[in-house]
């Protein structure tokens, strides 16, 4: 099976088109073929993703990757893993506000992101630093705050266990060593494998019209309408994968410290709102506690500064009712339980 190229994100003209046919086409027409055919497309599901041709997805990779993500060894105490921050059992999130450094326990600058469908992300970070997820999983490891890990020191931990040797050098036969370009690799795969399974969205979607209650469908309606937020959020995983000033408080540069970012425009990634359920608190600092704190947030709980995203609506105004039918629907992206059973990876052979 061919590797997909990442999909685009959509032209802006498109995603104008579908704001304005949420906003013109009253509810009852909202469903007319041609608002259907647009939708399905929109939010249509890949079926596998994408890596780069240097680091395939296998199997095999993915499961030395996912015994790497929880495997203390790999910080300088020994005692901390990925899986210490990035917890499976809270959709890879850590539940605090801000991260905590493992060996100080002090609070880190900003908030542990989920870590789904990020073969997808072309910029990794809440402020797009890292190029690919090879470049990204080595600032953790290596980051004295984080894992403090040097890697003569993990290598050598690593290669004096058998079984791990064994494994490295079925996932990689063409470079069979523990070296750090293997781990990375694998590290790289695992995350690459984490896509958030199909929800009742996805049903509904595809056609399946009993599949959202009417309060949750009403939601989708003042999403992709009178809200806006499809203009940032876009697509099945509801990211554009830009960077915006949304009007948050707090000093963190953003893309703005970042060579090649956003001089002067405090702008963080759109993070995707699949699995949102289960990953509060939210944005970058995650200063809001709840689904209806982020709601308070853009119906004018920003700050208004001219760097805010020309897209924000300035003047959204939303009724109880409102909020309660953009919650409900936001809670159909999400699976049902918190550490879905999701079979890493739907990776082809
Ligand atoms: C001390 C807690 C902590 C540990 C340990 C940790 N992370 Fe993270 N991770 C974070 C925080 C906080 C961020 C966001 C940092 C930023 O954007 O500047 C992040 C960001 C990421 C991202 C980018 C997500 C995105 O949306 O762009 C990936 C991927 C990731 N971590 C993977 C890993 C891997 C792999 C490991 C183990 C090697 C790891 N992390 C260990 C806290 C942690
Ligand atoms: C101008 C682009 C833009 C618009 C419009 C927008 N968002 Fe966002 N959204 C973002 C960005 C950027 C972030 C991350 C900001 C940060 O952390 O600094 C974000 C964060 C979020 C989060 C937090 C996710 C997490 O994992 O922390 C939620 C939930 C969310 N938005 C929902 C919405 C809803 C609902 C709407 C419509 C009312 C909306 N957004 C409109 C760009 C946008």
């Amino acid at each position: 099976m061919g590797w997909r190229m990442p999909r685009r994100h959509i032209g802006l003209l498109t995603l104008t088109t579908a704001v304005l046919l949420g906003l013109l086409v009253p509810p009852l027409r909202a469903q007319a073929p041609g608002a259907e055919a647009l939708w399905r497309q929109m939010f249509a599901r890949p079926e596998v993703p994408p890596a780069p041709t240097d680091n395939p997805l296998t199997p095999e990779t993915i499961a030395l990757g996912a015994a790497l993500f929880a495997d203390p060894r790999l910080s300088s105490t020994g005692r901390h893993a990925c899986t210490s921050c990035h917890q499976p059992a809270r959709s890879f999130t850590d539940g605090r506000r801000a991260a905590q450094a493992p060996s100080s326990g002090a609070p880190l600058a900003r908030n542990t992101p989920a870590l789904w469908n990020l073969a997808w992300s072309p910029q990794l970070f809440w402020d797009g630093r890292a190029p690919s997820l090879e470049e990204q999983v080595k600032g953790p490891i290596e980051a004295p705050n984080e894992m403090g890990g040097d890697w003569p020191t993990i290598l050598r931990r690593l290669e004096a266990d058998a079984g791990l040797l064994a494994q490295v050098r079925i996932a990689f036969p063409l470079e069979p060593a523990v070296s750090e370009a293997t781990v990375v690799k694998a590290l790289a795969s695992y995350v690459r494998s984490l896509v958030s399974p199909p929800t009742r969205f996805d049903a509904w979607i595809a056609g399946d019209a009993r599949a959202l209650k009417p309060a949750e469908a009403a939601g989708f309606r003042l999403f992709t309408g009178k809200a806006g937020c499809l203009l940032c959020h876009a697509g099945w995983r509801f990211t554009d994968d830009r960077f915006h000033d949304i009007g948050l408080g707090g000093k963190d540069p953003g893309r703005a410290a970042v060579p090649d970012g956003t001089p002067g425009r405090r702008a963080f990634k759109t993070p995707s709102l699949r699995e949102a359920m289960h990953t509060a608190p939210y944005m970058h600092d995650g200063s809001l506690p709840t689904l209806a704190a982020v709601l308070r947030h853009y119906a004018s709980g920003f700050r208004s500064r001219p760097t805010l995203a020309p897209h924000m609506n300035r003047r959204l105004r939303l009724t109880l009712k409102e909020r309660a039918d953009l919650i409900a629907f936001l809670r159909t992206l999400s699976s049902e339980q918190a550490a879905p059973r999701s079979k890493p990876g739907a990776a082809p052979r």
